[in-house]
């Protein structure tokens, strides 16, 4: 994927690289069972929808909070409204961004003062039923896309001020595109179905057994900065696994080829294929910097950090960090072991084309390449983002906003899928990694 150089640094890089952080799988068994699902519960639902017709939720009176515009401000920055409401540069919040799903393709909508096309005329009751419910105006329902799962656990305070904030949004006359899903989820109708049984309105809790600090870091991630949408592995029906929330989920977004493919985001939690070797510091640093000895970003977290994590203040990213480092670690269970004739067949890819920057132990060396020991995305129980960055090399912003350094180049030209397969294996199963074998058919999809 091109980056642009940004004249707003905040809408940066939008153009032909969406963020798509939705439903987060893209398994072809799932275009089978999905249908065979929802049909099957077909009967049931126009008999449910009857009696699940959500009762409309509704908020105090605006004046009666504590909100500003500049804190509203501030929660659209972290929530990242912006990267998935912007298409183009000049065109901030006016939607029509590509989201590529199992279902199909759908796009984000005008959220500018526009009265037409927009969310001009919505009262502050209409925007809270939106973010708590998942509500329009007019009743019908919106595609969980819009990750209204994890900002309804936002406070009625923090919506109060993000409404402000929006309201100071310069209308954009831009009419939504037509979605373009598959049957039978092009019908909204089916959504209160959906909603019944995975959304949850309820606002976040503070426990209090617990440090204000690490509550701050629990309330960022689970609600306005939605790390799960992308970090947590999504059922048949699209749900995020509760279960297996931040183990690292997968979602198609554009690689540098233009084409959406699979990416991987990692494991977030303390495990030993998650986040187990990185400090506190560490993971405040990326998600201000992008950089850090353990990973230096390349992909779609990219977009994350640059219009979103970066402004956080330093609490904030240091709230994060310790809701992570505390969490329980967890991981998916990955099966499937590599076979010593692919290992070894890996480890002389790995000695002529990646040992001189990654060095033998694969503990990098800060300078010349990043440490493969321990690393999230080198373990991830999907292999995408770590095929991803081998084919096309890292994917960063323009000009960069990590240092000046040596970067990894595109190798998808010189290496052939069995290498790649080969080298991924290889690196999955040492300097202390453990995680299953790549196929060649795994490489080839990602091409
Ligand atoms: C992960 C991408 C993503 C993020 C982040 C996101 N949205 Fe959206 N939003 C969407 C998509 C996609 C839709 C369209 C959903 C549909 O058509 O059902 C949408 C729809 C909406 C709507 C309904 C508009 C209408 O025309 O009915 C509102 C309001 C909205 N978003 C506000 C926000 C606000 C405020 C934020 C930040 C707090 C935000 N969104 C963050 C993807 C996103
Ligand atoms: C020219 C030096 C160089 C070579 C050769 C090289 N890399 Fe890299 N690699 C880097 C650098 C530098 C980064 C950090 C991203 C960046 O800044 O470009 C990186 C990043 C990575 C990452 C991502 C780690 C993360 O989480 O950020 C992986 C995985 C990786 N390299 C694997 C490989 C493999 C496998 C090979 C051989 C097929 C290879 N690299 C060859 C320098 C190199
Ligand atoms: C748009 C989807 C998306 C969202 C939202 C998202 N991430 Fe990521 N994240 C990714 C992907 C994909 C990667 C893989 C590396 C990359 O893209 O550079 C990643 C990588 C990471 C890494 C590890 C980097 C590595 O290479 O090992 C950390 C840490 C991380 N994310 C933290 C977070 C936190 C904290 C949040 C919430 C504030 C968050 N992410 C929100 C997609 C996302």
């Amino acid at each position: 994927m091109t980056r642009h150089p940004a004249k707003n640094p905040r809408l940066d890089q939008r153009g032909d690289n969406p963020e798509t952080e939705l439903i987060g799988m893209n398994l072809s068994r799932t275009r089978i069972l999905v249908p065979a699902a929802w049909l099957a519960l077909a009967g049931c639902i126009l008999s449910a929808l009857y009696i699940l017709s959500p009762e409309k939720m509704t908020p105090a009176d605006l004046r009666s909070y504590d909100a500003s515009i500049e804190k509203g401000r501030y929660i659209a920055t972290i929530s990242n409204c912006a990267s998935c409401h912007t298409a183009g540069d000049d065109k901030a919040y006016a939607g029509g961004l590509e989201f590529q799903t199992p279902f199909g393709a759908l796009y984000s909508t005008n959220i500018t003062m526009d009265r037409e096309t927009g969310i001009g005329g919505w009262s502050f009751e209409d925007f809270y039923q939106s973010m708590k419910q998942g509500i329009r105006p007019d009743g019908s329902h919106l595609y969980p896309a819009f990750p209204y799962t994890a900002f309804a656990k936002m406070s009625d305070e923090d919506i109060a001020s993000l409404f402000l904030f929006m309201q100071t949004i310069e209308p954009v006359y831009s009419p939504a595109r037509s979605n373009h899903l598959e049957f039978p989820y092009k019908l909204r109708e089916l959504l209160p179905f959906w909603k019944a049984l995975f959304h949850d309105t309820a606002t976040y809790e503070a426990d209090a057994a617990k440090s204000a600090l690490w509550n701050r870091g629990a309330y960022l991630v689970e609600g306005p900065a939605h790390c799960g949408a992308c970090h947590t592995p999504r059922n048949i029906l699209g749900a995020e696994r509760k279960d297996l929330a931040l183990t690292g989920g997968v979602y198609l977004d554009r690689v540098r080829t233009g084409q959406f493919r699979e990416w991987s985001a990692v494991n977030l939690t303390p495990a030993p294929t998650g986040l187990a070797v990185w400090s506190k510091d560490e993971i405040s640093a990326y998600l201000k910097t992008g950089q850090t000895r353990h990973a230096v970003v390349h992909g779609p977290m990219n977009e994350v950090i640059m219009n979103s994590t970066r402004f956080m203040t330093d609490a904030d990213v240091l709230a994060i960090a310790t809701y992570l480092k505390d969490i329980p670690p967890n991981e998916e269970s990955d099966v499937g072991e590599p076979s010593s004739e692919q290992l070894a067949a890996g480890e002389i890819v790995y000695t002529v084309h990646c040992g001189s920057c990654h060095l033998p132990t694969g503990a990098g060396d800060n300078i010349l390449g990043v440490s493969l020991i321990g690393s999230a995305i080198v373990q991830a129980p999907n292999p995408s983002s770590l095929i991803n960055v081998i084919l096309y090399g890292p994917h960063l912003p323009e000009p960069p906003f990590v240092a000046d350094r040596t970067r990894m180049k595109m190798l998808g030209k010189r290496l052939s899928d069995d290498d790649i397969a080969s080298v991924a294996t290889y690196i999955r199963s040492s300097f202390g990694n453990h995680a299953s074998a790549v196929s060649p058919a795994q490489v080839k999809r990602q091409r």
